[in-house]
């Protein structure tokens, strides 16, 4: 039987949530520049949006840049937001053939304006698309989205009322979008690194060894069988 068909339709995750990393490894084993980790990872991204369309996933969120990844040196920002910027570019015209919309999570006011402009075009241009919901997140830290949430109500007259975890989840940049089931972490390392903290409360941890710019359509799939064999008892006996 082919991998794919192995996945148990009726028992999708409809939001998985993907940490690509490893790009630089990638790249520094090849004797190369990490940028060329970063270009290859773009090549992954493409990859695994069509796969995850293709499954039925209706969400996809990728941590595509973190609020520690300002820290990096000038040339890796710089190359990561213009890589960002013509893959957004070039892009467009797939996720609209696709039927993707595209949304952003993240302190994007950070980004440099024609990045942020690329993007508000295509979030824009894709906005009524029903197959999937593509989220990047950039400048992003669920840290940062905690307190920013936090800020929002402070700032609100009526702050006195009583949140319950329905209205304070209506804070956090992801509002209109259901928490994710499953989350992916590629290139061996096991941590969260202030990815979705509040949204991950009850998610599946899938951890593999594939740096990211090797990331195929079976990754994806044997990460969907893998959650598929786990019993999600959200804290029930
Ligand atoms: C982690 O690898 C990857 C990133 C910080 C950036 C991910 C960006 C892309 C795949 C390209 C742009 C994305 C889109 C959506 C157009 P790392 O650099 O931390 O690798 P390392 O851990 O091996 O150093």
């Amino acid at each position: 039987m082919a991998l794919i068909e192995q996945i148990e339709k009726e028992n999708l995750p409809k939001h998985i949530a993907i940490t690509m990393d490893g790009n630089g490894r990638w790249a520094e084993k090849k004797g190369k520049f990490r940028v060329f980790g970063h270009q290859n990872g773009v090549k992954a991204v493409r990859g695994t949006v069509e796969t995850a369309a293709e499954i039925g996933i209706k969400y996809l969120t990728l941590y595509a840049f973190s609020t520690e990844n300002w820290n990096r040196s000038e040339r890796e920002v710089n190359a990561l937001m213009s890589l960002l910027i013509s893959t957004i570019n070039k892009e467009t015209k797939t996720l609209m053939k696709n039927d993707i919309r595209l949304l952003a999570i993240g302190n994007l006011q950070q980004l440099p304006k024609k990045c942020l402009k690329e993007l508000e075009e295509a979030i824009e241009k894709t906005k009524n698309n029903k197959r999937m919901t593509l989220i990047l997140a950039l400048s992003y830290s669920g840290r940062w989205e905690i307190v920013n949430a936090v800020n929002k109500i402070l700032k609100e007259k009526n702050s006195k009322k009583e949140l319950t975890e329905e209205t304070f989840q209506q804070y956090l940049n992801t509002k209109s979008v259901p928490d994710p089931e499953l989350l992916i972490r590629t290139s061996g390392e096991k941590r969260i690194s202030n990815f979705l903290l509040w949204q991950i409360a009850y998610c599946e941890l899938y951890f593999t060894d594939t740096l990211w710019p090797d990331f195929r359509k079976e990754d994806l799939i044997n990460a969907i069988i893998d959650y598929q064999k786990r019993e999600r008892r959200f804290g029930k006996s």
